[in-house]
C-alpha cells in the first residue's frame, strides 16, 4: 500500500541534512524508518563521529525475518522430542532440518533481493543468500548504501574499548519489506572497521564487564580453601563431612566406574565449556594418581579450541581453579568415555583485558552452530559487537570468527554466568533460543545456578547485588532460560554421612578464605515459568509459602515486591558442591561452588547416555520435562537456604524449591527412567 510520503516525514522527525537531501528524489516507494537508535540506552559510552567517507566499501547483512510461526512453534517442537508421554520422545531433529523449518518464506528473498539490486545497481549474483537461509550478504560503497537505506553513517567511537564503528542514528526500508526485514548491519547496530581509510584510533583503557572478576565477564571463581585433611585412602567415606572425594560422590549417588577397558561410543563425549581459565595436566596427573588409580596419567580432554582459545596452561603456577575442579570432577565419572573442552576466546577477549565487552557464551554457540552466527531475533542478528568478542580480532586470534566447526557433544556443562540484570533482555531471548534449537538436537545443557543465593554478585548494579535499591532478588543468567538444567549446590554437614540426606549450602559470611556461598535460585524477571514446571512450582507456592511481597511480570521497580511471581524457577536439580578436592597449581586443596554441581550431574547424564546408546537409543537431550514428570528419582532435599538481600532467602522444602530444585541424581533410578523411554 503507497502511503502519502508527507504524514510520514512529520512523524519520524528527521534531523539529517543528507535525510532531507535524499528523501525528495523518490516519489514511487515509500519508505519507512525501519530501526532507530535508542539514545537513552547508550549511556554515554559512545561518542558520534565524523561522517564515513562515500567511497569506503562495507559488508552488509540483511537478515531476514524467519518464519514467525517457526519462532512460535518451537516450544511445541522441544516437548514433542523430550516430553515423556509424547510419542515423538528422543526423535531428535538434525541440524538441517532445524536451519529448514527456521528459514525466511522464499518470496521475502526474492522481494528483497529485487529491491537491492535495482536500488543500488548490484547484481543479483554479488548478492549471497547464506547456508542457513537467514541472511544477504554484499558489499557496497558507504554511498551507495546511504541511499538505498536513505540514512547517512557515521564513525562511533567506544570510549571504553577505544575501537571504532561504523553505524547510522536510523536507517529506513520500503515499506512494504518492513514484515521481511528483520535487521540490517551497519545499521543502528554498527560494524567494527579496521580499514586505512578510516582515521587510525589507539586503544583505550581497559573496561571490565559487569562483575568485575577476571576471567568471563560475572564470572566468579571457585571458592577454595587449604585442604584441612588428606584422606589417603582413596575409598574412605568416614571423611566425606570434610572432604569430598570420586569415592565420596559415587556413595552419595548410588555408581561405580565403568570398567576401565569398556568398550565405549566414539559419539558420546562430555563437553565442559571454560573461559579464561585452563586446565594443568600435572595436577590432573596428580588427582588421578590419588584418588582413581584406574586413570591413567597424561588423560585430558580433547580441545575444541574456539576463535584461539588455548588449553592446557605449561606454567603450574597459571593452573586455572575452574578448569582442574571440572576436569578433576567429571573424567572420574566418565571414564573411560571422554571429556571435550570447549575453550573459548582468545587471550586478549578470554582475560578480561581491553576486549572484555559483557556477553558470554555467544562466540561458543557459533561455534557449535554456524547458523546462530547470523541467526536473526528479538532485533538482534549475530553477535551484538557491543558485547561480544569481535574475529578477526588485531589483538589475537586473526582467523574468521569460527561458524559451526564443531559438532555439539551430547552433554555440554558450564560452571560460568552472571546476572539477568547485566545482558539486555532481548540478547537474553536470542541465545535461550539457541538453547531450545540445542535441545531439539539432543543436547542436554547443565549450567551451574551461580553462587550468592538469592543475591547477585556484590556490587553488581548495587552494593549487595540486589535489585531496585538493594532489596530484590537478583535472578542469574543464562539460568533464567527454561531450555536448559541449572544445577544448585548441596553440602555434606560436618559430622552427617554420606549416608544420610544431604542439605543444601549454606556457607555464611566470615569465612577466612572465601565469601558467603549458597545457591542462587529464584524467579527470573524475562523468561515466563515454562509448562513442564507450572505445577511443581504452583505446589511450592501453595505448600510452603515464601514469607516475602512478590510481583509480576518482572515488574519489580514499580512495587514492594521482592521476587517474581511468575518467572521461570531456577534451579532445576541439585548435587554436591563443597569441600570438593582438587589439585590446583600442584596443591591439593577443597573448592566449592555450583561450579562443581553441574559438572557432576552431566557427567551422570553422560554416562545414561552410554547406556542408552549401546540399547540402540539416542541420547536423552532436553531432560527437565521428564525430570518433572518423575521427581523420585532424585534426592529430594528438605534442609537449607539461599540467603541474600538483606533476608533468609529461599527455603528447601519438599518437592521443587528454588534453593536445590528437584534435588540431587540418585542414579539408579535415574537410569532406570531413562532406559524405559524410547
Ligand atoms: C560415531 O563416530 C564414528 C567415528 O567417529 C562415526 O564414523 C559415526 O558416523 C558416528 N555415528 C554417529 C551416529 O554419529
Ligand atoms: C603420574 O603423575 C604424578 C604427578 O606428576 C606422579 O607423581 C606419578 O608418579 C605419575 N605416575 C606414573 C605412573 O607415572
Ligand atoms: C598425591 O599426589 C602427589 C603429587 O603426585 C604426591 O606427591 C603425593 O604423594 C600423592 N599422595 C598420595 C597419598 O598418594
Ligand atoms: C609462571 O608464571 C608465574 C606467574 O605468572 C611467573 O612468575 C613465572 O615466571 C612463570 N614461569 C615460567 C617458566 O614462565
Ligand atoms: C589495554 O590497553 C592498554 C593501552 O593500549 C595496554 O597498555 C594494555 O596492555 C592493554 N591490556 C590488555 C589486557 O590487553
Ligand atoms: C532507596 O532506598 C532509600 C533508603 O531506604 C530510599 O530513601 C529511596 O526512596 C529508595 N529508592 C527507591 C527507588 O526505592
Ligand atoms: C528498573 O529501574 C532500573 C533503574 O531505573 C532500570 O535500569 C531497569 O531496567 C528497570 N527494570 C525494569 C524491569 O523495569
Ligand atoms: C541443615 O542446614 C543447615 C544450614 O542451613 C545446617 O547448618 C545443618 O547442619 C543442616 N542439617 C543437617 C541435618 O544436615
Amino acid at each position: 500500500m503507497l502511503l502519502p510520503l508527507l504524514p510520514l516525514l512529520a512523524a519520524t522527525a528527521f534531523t539529517s541534512p543528507a535525510l532531507a537531501r535524499a528523501l525528495p528524489t523518490d516519489n514511487i516507494i515509500t519508505h519507512v524508518v525501519h530501526e532507530k537508535r535508542d539514545f537513552a540506552g547508550s549511556s554515554g559510552r559512545w561518542t558520534k563521529g565524523d561522517r564515513v567517507a562515500s567511497h569506503v566499501k562495507v559488508p552488509v547483512r540483511v537478515g531476514l525475518k524467519q518464519s514467525a510461526e517457526a519462532v512460535e512453534k518451537a516450544q511445541g517442537w522441544l516437548m514433542e522430542v523430550s516430553h515423556p508421554a509424547s510419542g515423538k520422545f528422543g526423535q531428535h531433529w538434525t541440524q538441517d532440518e532445524i536451519i529448514e523449518a527456521f528459514r525466511p518464506a522464499s518470496d521475502s528473498v526474492d522481494e528483497v533481493m529485487d529491491w537491492i539490486s535495482e536500488t543500488a545497481s548490484i547484481p543479483k549474483q554479488r548478492i549471497t543468500h547464506t547456508d542457513n537461509k537467514a541472511w544477504l550478504a554484499f558489499d557496497a560503497s558507504v554511498a551507495d548504501l546511504e541511499s538505498l537505506f536513505r540514512t547517512e553513517y557515521h564513525e562511533h567511537h567506544d570510549t571504553a574499548t577505544g575501537r571504532s564503528m561504523i553505524s547510522c542514528d536510523q536507517y529506513h526500508v520500503p515499506a512494504h519489506l518492513v514484515d521481511h526485514i528483520d535487521y540490517i548491519t551497519p545499521g543502528v547496530k554498527g560494524i567494527h572497521v579496521y580499514s586505512s581509510d578510516l582515521r587510525k584510533r589507539s586503544w583505550g583503557p581497559g573496561y571490565h564487564g559487569p562483575g568485575g572478576y577476571g576471567g568471563a565477564p560475572g564470572w566468579q571463581p571457585p571458592k577454595h580453601r587449604p585442604a584441612p585433611y588428606m584422606p589417603w585412602n582413596s575409598n574412605e567415606l568416614s571423611t566425606c563431612d570434610v572432604a569430598i572425594s570420586p569415592a565420596c560422590l559415587r556413595a552419595l549417588y548410588h555408581f561405580e566406574p565403568l570398567p576401565p577397558n569398556a568398550k565405549v561410543s566414539p559419539n558420546n563425549s562430555m563437553g565442559i565449556f571454560e573461559e579464561g581459565d585452563f586446565y594443568d595436566q600435572l595436577d590432573l596427573n596428580s588427582f588421578f594418581t590419588n584418588f582413581t588409580k584406574y586413570i591413567p596419567n597424561g588423560t585430558h580432554p580433547i580441545l575444541d579450541s574456539i576463535d584461539g582459545g588455548m588449553a592446557p596452561i605449561t606454567n603450574l603456577s597459571q593452573a586455572g581453579g575452574e578448569s582442574n575442579l571440572d576436569f578433576e570432577l567429571a573424567i572420574p565419572i566418565i571414564y573411560p568415555q571422554t571429556a571435550t573442552l570447549y575453550q573459548s576466546d582468545d587471550l586478549y577477549y578470554a582475560l578480561g583485558g581491553n576486549g572484555t565487552t559483557g556477553g558470554i557464551f555467544n562466540t561458543f554457540l557459533d561455534s557449535i552452530d554456524g547458523s546462530y552466527c547470523t541467526y536473526s531475533a528479538y532485533g538482534e542478528t549475530g553477535n551484538d559487537p557491543n558485547l561480544d568478542p569481535t574475529y578477526p580480532d588485531p589483538n589475537g586470534y586473526q582467523g574468521q570468527l569460527m561458524c559451526g566447526v564443531y559438532k555439539p557433544t551430547n552433554v555440554i556443562s558450564i560452571s560460568y554466568g552472571e546476572q539477568e540484570q547485566d545482558l539486555p533482555a532481548f540478547y537474553q531471548k536470542r541465545q535461550c533460543n539457541e538453547f531450545l534449537k540445542l535441545g531439539l538436537q539432543g543436547v542436554s545443557i547443565f549450567v551451574a545456578s551461580g553462587d550468592t543465593g538469592v543475591a547477585g554478585i556484590p556490587g553488581d548494579g548495587s552494593a549487595n547485588g540486589c535489585l531496585r535499591n538493594g532489596t530484590v532478588f537478583s535472578p542469574t543468567q543464562p539460568n533464567s532460560c527454561p531450555w536448559l538444567t541449572n544445577v544448585g549446590a548441596t553440602k555434606v554437614y560436618p559430622g552427617r554421612t554420606v549416608f544420610e540426606p544431604e542439605s543444601a549450602v549454606v556457607d555464611p559470611p566470615g569465612h577466612p578464605y572465601h565469601s558467603a556461598f549458597s545457591s542462587s535460585g529464584g524467579f527470573s524477571n524475562i523468561f515466563p515459568i515454562p509448562d513442564y514446571q507450572t505445577s511443581a512450582i504452583a505446589g511450592y507456592f501453595a505448600d510452603y509459602n515464601p514469607p516475602y511481597p512478590y510481583y509480576y511480570n518482572g515488574q519489580y521497580n514499580s512495587s514492594n515486591g521482592l521476587y517474581n511471581r511468575n518467572g521461570r524457577g531456577i534451579p532445576d536439580v541439585a548435587a554436591n558442591g563443597d569441600n570438593i578436592i582438587t589439585y590446583v597449581g600442584g596443591k591439593y586443596r577443597l573448592e566449592g561452588g555450583t561450579s562443581a554441581s553441574s559438572p557432576i550431574f552431566g557427567a551422570l547424564v553422560t554416562r545414561i547416555n552410554e547406556e542408552r546408546i549401546r540399547a540402540g537409543k539416542g541420547p536423552v537431550g532436553f531432560i527437565n520435562p521428564t525430570l518433572y514428570q518423575h521427581p523420585y528419582v532424585l534426592n529430594d532435599i528438605v534442609n537449607g537456604s539461599n540467603p541474600g538481600c538483606g533476608t533468609n532467602g529461599f527455603s528447601c522444602a519438599p518437592g521443587w524449591d528454588p534453593v536445590t530444585g528437584l534435588g540431587t541424581p540418585n542414579y539408579p533410578k535415574m537410569l532406570e527412567l531413562f532406559m524405559s523411554l524410547p
